[in-house]
């Protein structure tokens, strides 16, 4: 019973989530939960047997009353000591005598036996209700499946809990100095967080925390901090390029290249350097949460943080769930945007989350129009700056996003939904494939100095 219901579960998930094999070796752990489970009911009964032992000696008993009545060849001592009917009761009473004791001992020890059954009983009960029933009692799994669904945003679709308490957050690992990685630690640190800021390259990191400097110098002057302020969060940056160096902190944060094997070795690496209740959050537009959490052995304290650029002024912080984080990470990060200053918005694992989901294909369609001549770079620009009050158009926003990272972006949305509505157009490939990456290489649908 328990194990069908186990492989429904786990095919839903597998349909619904489009997760990974390793996930699928954390649905069949349930599965073999639940099949101890039934063990243990089985083997539940099995104290009651106990004083079984104890009726061995009965047909010894009932023979020996048997043979009570047969006289006896014994040479009487004479005169006798006893009148002779009370002398001939006298092996009856013994008899019974004894019978009453046996009964008495075999009562006491079948109640000792029962209370050793009740006892396990209760135990089990217990220990059902606090792990393998959290998982598999018909509510929770109802709720599961429930959560499985593919628009299933239910803060209850979480599976249960083991987690240790979370530490209050003072400290923070951020991976990945580049352009989100500088604003990350950039806000972590005006909001009075440690940071440990790690790249693999000293001179991204040189470049973050002039980047960094040069933003608190923009806040001061625009009296949003005052200038000791601004000293102070810029000396709770420390820059490393040790990963080993981040063991203290008690959140990370990833904002590494956006390239799955780059994430899953970072990820592989901070969960054998953090302690074990440490979260692990990342930064990633577009990789699967569920993929990188099985990198770990703590896949309910795995989350994705997705920032907006740029960090220090984008109000924005989608908050995604793995399939497996469970309600306590979600919360604890669900904080620490707050505290950050970022408004957070719950998202599922899905790809592109919801802001590349839709964003990209906009800025696709506007790529679209251009190759298709059916106007400027400009003036689809144009459209939607004055006719839907964008502060500025797809083809502006793509340059500074970068055609590569769009491209990328298509590529996963491509793959990850499998509907063709979102093939990259060609005209951006071509675009890459050229070097014109927008901003950064100083040209892509406008020029730049
Ligand atoms: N740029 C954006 O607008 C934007 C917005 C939201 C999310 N993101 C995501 O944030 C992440 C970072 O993007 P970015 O724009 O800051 O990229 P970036 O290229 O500016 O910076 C990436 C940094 O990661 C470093 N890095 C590479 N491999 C590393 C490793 N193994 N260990 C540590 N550091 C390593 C690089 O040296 C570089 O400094 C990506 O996952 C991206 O999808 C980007």
């Amino acid at each position: 019973m328990h194990h069908h219901r186990c492989t429904r579960l786990h095919t839903e998930a597998l349909a619904c989530t489009g997760a990974g094999p390793s996930t699928e070796i954390v649905i069949l752990s349930e599965a073999q939960r639940s099949r101890r489970t039934c063990i243990l009911l089985l083997l539940l009964p099995l104290p009651l047997l106990l004083p079984l032992p104890l009726l061995l000696p009965l047909p010894l008993l009932l023979l020996l009353l048997l043979l009570l009545p047969l006289p006896l060849p014994l040479p009487l001592p004479l005169p006798l000591p006893l009148p002779l009917p009370l002398l001939l009761l006298l092996p009856y009473a013994f008899a019974f005598a004894f019978a009453f004791a046996f009964a008495f001992a075999f009562a006491f020890a079948f109640a000792f036996a029962f209370a050793v059954a009740v006892a396990f009983a209760v135990a089990f009960v217990v220990a059902f209700a606090s792990e393998v029933g959290a998982g598999f009692s018909p509510d929770t799994l109802s709720r599961q499946q429930k959560g499985l669904q593919p628009l299933g945003l239910s803060s209850s679709n979480t599976p249960p809990a083991k987690l240790r308490p979370m530490p209050p957050i003072q400290t923070i690992a951020v991976l990945g100095a580049g352009t989100m990685g500088n604003g990350i630690a950039h806000v972590a640190a005006r909001s009075g967080l440690h940071v440990l800021l790690y790249d693999i390259d000293q001179p991204a990191l040189d470049r973050a925390l002039a980047t960094i400097h040069k933003n608190l110098v923009r806040e001061v002057a625009k009296e949003k901090l005052t200038q000791q302020q601004a000293d102070e969060a810029h000396s709770r940056i420390a820059p490393h390029t040790n990963i080993s160096h981040l063991a203290a902190a008690d959140l990370a944060i990833e904002a590494a290249t956006e390239r799955l094997e780059i994430k899953s070795a970072l990820f592989r690496n901070l969960d054998h350097i953090l302690r074990p209740e440490v979260i692990l959050a990342t930064n990633t537009s577009s990789i699967s949460i569920t993929k990188l959490a099985a990198q770990t052995r703590r896949p309910t304290q795995v989350i994705g943080m997705h920032f907006f650029n740029p960090v220090p002024v984008m109000q924005l912080v989608e908050i995604i769930r793995g399939l497996q984080t469970s309600q306590p990470t979600f919360d604890a990060v669900h904080a620490l945007a707050l505290q950050l200053g970022k408004t957070p918005v719950e998202v599922n694992d899905a790809a592109g989350f919801v802001s590349n989901r839709v964003l990209m294909p906009l800025i696709n369609e506007a790529i679209y129009a251009v190759m298709e001549g059916v106007a400027t770079p400009e003036a689809v620009d144009k459209v939607f700056q004055l006719g839907m009050a964008h502060p500025m158009g797809p083809l502006t926003l793509a340059d500074f996003i970068g055609l590569d990272v769009c491209l990328d972006i298509m590529r996963v949305l491509e793959q990850g939904i499998g509907d063709p509505k979102y093939r990259p157009c060609p005209l951006l490939i071509r675009m890459v494939d050229a070097g014109w990456l927008g901003r950064k290489s100083g040209r892509g649908f406008y020029t730049y100095a």
